[in-house]
C-alpha cells in the first residue's frame, strides 16, 4: 500500500479487500521508504520521464509493504489491485475505488514470481 493509501486512512479498506478473497497476510509492516529502496523497488523504470517524481512520491510519507499468499496469489491481487492507471481500471477494483491518478495509484503488486522475490528481499530483508 503505497504513501495515498495510508495519508487517507484507507489500510483497513485495502486490507478487507484482500483478507475477504482468502489471501492471506503473511508479512506486513508500516515504515517510510528511504530513497535508496525506492529506487531499488522501481528499478526497472530507472531512466524513464516519471522516475524521479516515482521516486519522490514512494518515499514522501510511510507505506505499508505486505506479503500475501494464497492459490494463484500474484494473479489474484493484481485483479483486485486492477490496472495501473485508476481511470481505466474496472469497477470495484482497487484503483477504480481509491487511486488517484497514474502516478498516485494507491497499491503496488509484483508481476511475477520472480519479481514477488526481488521485491519481498527489498522491502523485508
Ligand atoms: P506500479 O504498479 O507501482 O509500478 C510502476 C509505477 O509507475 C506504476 O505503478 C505507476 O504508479 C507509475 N507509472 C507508470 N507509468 C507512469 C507514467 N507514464 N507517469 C507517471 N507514473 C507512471
Amino acid at each position: 500500500m503505497k504513501p495515498d493509501a495510508v495519508e487517507r486512512n484507507l489500510i483497513g479498506s485495502i486490507l478487507v479487500e484482500y483478507e475477504r478473497n482468502g489471501l492471506k497476510i503473511s508479512e506486513m509492516k508500516l515504515m517510510k521508504a528511504s530513497t535508496t529502496i525506492a529506487e531499488q523497488h522501481y528499478a526497472g523504470h530507472t531512466g524513464k520521464p516519471f522516475f524521479d517524481r516515482l521516486v519522490a512520491y514512494l518515499t514522501r510519507s510511510p507505506l505499508v509493504p505486505l506479503v500475501l499468499e494464497g492459490e494463484n496469489a500474484i494473479n489474484r491481487v493484481r485483479t483486485l489491485n486492477g490496472t495501473t492507471d485508476p481511470e481505466d481500471s474496472p469497477d470495484n477494483t482497487i484503483r477504480a475505488l481509491y487511486g488517484l491518478s497514474l502516478s498516485e495509484n494507491t497499491v503496488h503488486a509484483s508481476d511475477s514470481t520472480e519479481s514477488s522475490e526481488r521485491e519481498r528481499a527489498i522491502w523485508f530483508g
